[in-house]
């Protein structure tokens, strides 16, 4: 049974300014009128943008299959974190979603999965969504840990009673223009479903599973044509609003 609304997640990353950000959320906003019912769009523009991502959001009304993210939290509400930003902060700003772990901050800024998880139970604590992400590096790869590495991630990162969204990017597919071979992914998403059941403790699992890594217009049909996959988390392709557009209508 394919996931509804199957999500389209662009993570926009550190790009954009004032005027450039809001052309292109204005413009994902005008097209994402045609898009079917069953997709719902997320914007996650850098903290900076998200006051002004959240007005064009708001000014497309509540029929909109929109949704502002943003792309990291703090793992308390408030306190003597200079620089930081509590989920607190964003679920103020009108927030409703939240990627944390992603590989860019695992690398960048050394993120383990226990830090992770405790922004998880913040971001949780303030009614957001988290987007939670996983995934296996090259060497982890060729090594063959990929199964290790992703049950370790999914062990360590979420809650007990974890109800938001997984997302399965492989580190190094982002930016490379690769994705896995189709066979390969339905069988990480079918591995990384029973993970779930088992660190939730649970049959009947409703986390839906993102696939984010060189997903471009192109590619999307092939992705999407997995029925289990409850949508995409997209990069550099969710800059432009026609490449984001067209990735949507293939969900
Ligand atoms: O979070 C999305 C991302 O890491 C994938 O980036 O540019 O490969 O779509 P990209």
């Amino acid at each position: 049974m394919i996931p509804s609304p199957r999500l389209v997640v662009g993570n926009w990353k550190m790009h954009g300014l004032r005027e450039q950000s809001t052309r292109l959320a204005r413009a994902v906003a005008e097209g994402a009128q045609a898009l079917p019912d069953d997709v719902r769009l997320v914007l996650c523009p850098p903290f900076t943008q998200l006051a002004s991502v959240h007005g064009i959001i708001n000014a497309a009304g509540p029929a909109a299959p929109l949704c502002l993210g943003a792309q990291d939290c703090h793992t308390t509400s408030s306190g003597p974190h200079t620089g930081d930003i509590s989920a607190d902060m964003l679920s103020d700003l009108g927030v409703q979603y939240v990627i944390l772990g992603h590989s860019e901050r695992r690398q960048a800024h050394g993120e383990t999965d226990a830090l992770i998880r405790r922004k998880v139970e913040a971001a949780e604590a303030a009614g957001l969504i988290p987007v939670v992400c996983i995934g296996e590096t090259m060497e982890e790869r060729l090594e063959g840990r990929t199964t290790t590495v992703l049950a370790t991630q999914v062990e360590g990162s979420l809650t007990d009673d974890f109800s938001g969204v997984l997302a399965y990017e492989p580190v190094w597919a982002i930016g490379s223009g690769s994705v896995p071979p189709i066979d390969e992914l339905e069988r990480t998403l079918s591995l990384l479903h029973g993970l779930l059941q088992s660190r939730l403790k649970m049959d009947d699992i409703h986390v839906p599973i993102l696939y984010g890594g060189s997903v471009t217009p192109a590619q999307a049909p092939t992705i999407f044509s997995i029925g289990s996959l409850g949508g995409v988390l997209v990069g550099s392709a969710s800059l432009e609003a026609k490449s984001f557009l067209r990735i949507a209508e293939s969900a």
